[in-house]
């Protein structure tokens, strides 16, 4: 049994419209990895979830376009996600999709829960009608201007160059996307969520968060409280999750509102497939934290929406901490699965080692400023950092032992102070959700590895008698040791890998963080060590 803390993680829901790019994977996939793997290891209990965003307009348009029925479509990419993100090393303890039944299930008890609360009215609104095709179009079926930054292709919803949210008449110009007729306004009737009602206490919760979150997440939540509406929670459309609730036959519930449900039906779910059937409280209630990995433009619904729907659902904890990243930008425009522009996780998954990419997606992430990618700069870190660095270091100190002992060579630990300093820095920047940071300082201490031999020059002193070079081996090798543990929430192939050369059994996911301050025993036989990674540039 642990008796650590309660985390529950939550990454955002991918869209199951198309592949994962390198976007997903920086702004919102790869994070929380890191922080669970990190948790896990400190012996604390955590929950990591996810799943495919299975509903909703991205996913209708879509299958219109291929000529394929939304469900064909998203099994197609729930399937490509699960085999991508699970080659990636993304340590989900559940990832689910959002088209499963108990999913939808639960989805309306909620619902209901929070009808009955008294938070969820019916309004008549004016919603955009297209007399050619003879329908309401939802949100993602109309283009037009952004009355905010003038980007031309702003979706009803939102606007993908600046990140506004739009209310469904704010757009300029505005145009069917299936037939470009400008649409008609009409009256409908739909559910909207008291969010207006919950002002008060979004405010104050809000405002408790200003030390816990990032500054642009802070700021961008309490500006858009300023201005609160209430707002529709159903749709014009077939595919999604149905209302309970009669005259509603014809309408869904709206694809945000279920989709950050996911996070709390896909605990339930993990929960009973576990066999425990209240497990997921643990996560939900009383001393529990919970941590939202995002990318920017979904501040809203996680620092927001969601919190809206839990309070007024009542019992059930708010976010913790909403750590959203900026963007990754190709050649200076947001990767974008509805406009083919990126490069795609499955296409770098077969050149690459998964290791590589987590590296220089982590160093290079985008955690308070957009970053651009660029494939030379991949080349450059991963040939100079993490080839000439990390993996040499391990590799030169292993090969050495391996021909020269067999085994771990006896000696006493020179290392101590530098590896509790940066484990210590290590730790506490994960915790931060600094990630980027965590991983330089990582990197830092395997340079000390490489000064280390440098100055002990092992590969001289044996030569005078083996006394200092076993010495200087041992040390490298307690060094490697404790790299492999403090490495593991960023690069757990390759860590993995160390841990079976310097001979030791099982998954060095069960190992303990603190176990990365224990010198190595001496007189474990090493297996044959090979390189950890490889050069990529040219
Ligand atoms: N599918 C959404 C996106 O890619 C994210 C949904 S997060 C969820 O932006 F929590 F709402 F599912
Ligand atoms: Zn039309």
């Amino acid at each position: 049994m642990k008796n650590g803390k309660n985390i529950l993680v939550g990454v955002a829901w991918p869209y199951a419209n198309g592949p994962l790019h390198l976007g997903h994977v920086a702004g919102s996939l790869l994070p929380p990895d890191i922080f669970a793997r990190y948790h896990r290891m400190k012996g604390n209990a955590v929950l990591m979830v996810s799943g495919s965003d299975e509903h909703g307009t991205p996913i209708t348009l879509k299958a219109e376009n291929e000529g394929v029925t939304p469900q064909e479509l998203v099994d197609r990419f729930h399937k490509e996600h699960v085999d991508s993100l699970s080659r990636l090393g993304i340590s989900f303890d559940l990832f689910w999709r959002t088209s499963a039944q108990n999913h939808k299930k639960r989805v309306q008890d909620v619902f209901s829960r929070i009808y009955e609360n008294g938070y969820v009215v019916e309004k008549e609104m004016i919603a955009n009608y297209c007399p050619t095709c003879k329908r309401f179009l939802p949100d993602r079926y109309v283009e037009g201007t952004c009355p905010s930054c003038g980007y031309e292709g702003a979706r009803g919803d939102q606007c993908e160059s600046c990140g506004l949210i739009l209310d469904l008449d704010e757009l300029i110009d505005p145009r069917c996307k299936i037939c470009g007729t400008r649409p008609v306004k009409r009256e409908t009737k739909h559910l909207f969520l008291k969010l207006s009602a919950l002002k008060p206490s979004l405010e104050k919760y809000a405002k408790s968060k200003k030390e816990v979150w990032r500054k642009n997440v802070y700021s961008f939540t309490i500006n858009w409280l300023k201005d609160l509406r209430d707002r529709p929670i159903t749709r014009d459309i077939d595919w999604g999750v149905e209302v309970p609730l009669e005259g509603y036959e014809k309408k869904r519930i709206y694809v945000w509102f279920e989709a950050v449900l996911g996070y709390y039906t896909t605990s339930i779910e993990y929960s009973e497939r576990v066999g425990k059937k209240s497990l997921w409280k643990d996560f939900w209630m009383g001393k529990s934290r919970s941590f939202y990995f995002v990318g920017k433009d979904n501040i809203p619904f996680h620092a927001i929406i969601l919190p809206a729907i839990l309070l007024a659902h009542k019992g059930l904890n708010l976010p913790y901490d909403v750590p959203a990243n900026e963007y990754l930008l190709f050649k200076g425009e947001q990767f974008s699965k509805s406009r083919n522009i990126g490069v795609w996780l499955k296409d770098f998954l077969e050149r690459y080692d998964p290791d590589a990419i987590r590296y220089y997606l982590t160093i290079n992430a985008p955690e308070t400023k957009d970053v651009d990618f660029s494939l030379e700069d991949f080349y450059t870190r991963n040939d100079e950092e993490l080839v000439s660095t990390y993996g040499n270091f391990i590799y030169r100190s292993l090969s050495f032992a391996y021909k020269n002992w067999g085994e771990v060579p006896k000696g006493e630990d020179e290392l101590e102070k530098i590896v509790d300093q940066s484990w210590e820095k290590v730790g506490a920047l994960i915790q931060e959700r600094k990630f980027s940071s965590a991983l330089r300082e990582t990197m830092a201490l395997a340079k000390e590895g490489n000064k280390y031999l440098n100055e002990k020059e092992p590969w001289k002193s044996i030569k005078n008698g083996r006394k200092d070079a076993e010495k200087a081996i041992h040390n490298s090798l307690r060094l490697a040791r404790s790299l492999a543990i403090i490495m593991q929430p960023f690069l757990p192939f390759s860590s993995q890998r160390i841990w079976e050369m310097l001979g030791y059994e099982g998954s060095i996911e069960e190992v303990g963080w603190d176990e990365a301050l224990k010198d190595i025993e001496s007189g474990i036989s090493l297996k044959k060590p090979e390189m950890l990674f490889r050069k990529i540039g040219r």
